[in-house]
């Protein structure tokens, strides 16, 4: 700033020479005309309208001036100043709408355009169980066996010393191909496949078979007349109980959880003796919930345990009927739904979701292998 001049001699005081504020308008009002985007207006903001810009070096200017000049000097300068911020703020707002019309015209999206993505598809879980499942068995040394869906009463049921009279061969359990005298079932259960394991193997026999089964019954929340079972079957010198139970908690700790046992109660099935029915240790609640009103668990019902399956050792009889020496070899046998396992692991509270092919359902499963 100069130094204040008593007095008022304009010449002295060259940043409020009228001419020297026209020109730096004029300079200004060029620049914000020449500046094409927001990053060069902001530039010559700084430079022409800024602290150290001509105009408000003038400004600065007024107050050293004798009280007879400030008027004269301080309405040009505000002057300059006023059409100054006018043609920066008309110019922003121009070259603000400039900005936004070429975003809209970069960044359009036609919504109406076909989607080109491929769906990623999913596993059904049923089949991811089932292979978990069996890659257990397989991890033990276990071979996967298979048997014909569409399968001889003999497998089915004779074999397995089921008897003729046996309810679970009327015709309220069991599909019959043509007619129910015909010889020819639909399997009701993956055991036929033991037998096949046994006619057609080498002693021992390790045997994991993963399999589709149907029964004649209605479709609900908690039936349905196809579902699928996995059975094991081993038969070797030696095999006691102990090896059957080994088993069993094996398996329930590698697919439900470390420490996961299984329970064993009495029960009958034709074709191994002694039998059991199997139960699951409940994975949710361990056990908790039982006479525990306060901590209810739903997966169990708070019984602690969940039904899985049947199991026992070997029938003698069904040994004999497979030509292996009942007195050398003995072996177990165990087999659970499928159905039921995936409910109980995943919460599924309807059968139905499961058959009915809806692949929102599967979808939630991704492709977890
Ligand atoms: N096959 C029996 C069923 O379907 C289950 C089972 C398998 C029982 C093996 C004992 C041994 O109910």
């Amino acid at each position: 700033m100069s130094a204040p001049n008593k007095e008022y001699d304009p010449v002295e005081v060259s940043a409020l020479d009228p001419a020297a504020i026209d020109a730096a308008l004029s300079a200004a009002v060029a620049a914000i005309a020449a500046a094409s985007d927001l990053d060069e207006l902001k530039a010559v903001r700084i430079a022409h309208a800024g602290d150290r810009s001509a105009l408000a070096l003038a400004n600065r200017e007024i107050g050293a001036l004798p009280p007879a000049a400030k008027a004269e000097a301080g309405q040009r300068v505000g002057k300059a100043r006023g059409l100054l911020k006018k043609a920066l703020e008309e110019r922003q707002v121009q070259l603000e709408e400039d900005r936004d019309v070429r975003v809209l015209v970069a960044e359009a999206v036609d919504v109406t355009l076909p989607v080109d993505r491929a769906q990623v598809g999913a596993r059904h879980p049923l089949s991811t169980i089932s292979e978990r499942l069996a890659d257990v068995f397989v991890a033990m040394g276990y071979e996967v066996a298979e048997g014909p869906e569409i399968e001889a009463e003999w497998f089915n049921f004779d074999a397995l010393n089921i008897a003729p009279d046996h309810p679970a061969r009327t015709m309220q359990d069991t599909f019959f191909v043509e007619s129910p005298d015909s010889g020819v079932v639909l399997r009701t259960h993956t055991s036929p496949v033991q037998i096949r394991a046994l006619l057609e193997r080498d002693l021992p026999v390790y045997v994991v078979c993963p399999g589709r089964v149907f029964r004649t019954d209605e479709l609900d929340a908690t039936h349905t007349p196809v579902f699928h079972q996995i059975e094991a079957l081993v038969v070797d010198e030696g095999i006691t109980m102990a090896d059957l139970k080994g088993t069993l908690d094996h398996l329930a700790a590698s697919v439900f959880g470390e420490g996961l046992v299984t329970r064993l109660r009495p029960s009958y099935f034709p074709f191994t003796e002694p039998s059991a029915e199997l139960d699951l240790q409940c994975f949710a609640c361990r056990g908790a919930s039982v006479n525990n009103p306060d901590a209810p668990c739903r997966t169990c019902s708070s019984e602690g345990w969940i039904e899985w399956g049947g199991c026992g050792m070997v029938n003698p009889r069904v040994l004999e009927a497979c030509g292996v020496d009942s007195e050398r070899y003995s072996g177990f046998a165990f087999g659970m739904g499928l159905e039921r396992t995936l409910m109980f692991r995943h919460d599924i509270t309807d059968m139905r979701d499961m058959v009915e092919g809806d692949i929102r359902f599967s979808a939630a499963f991704g492709m977890e292998g």
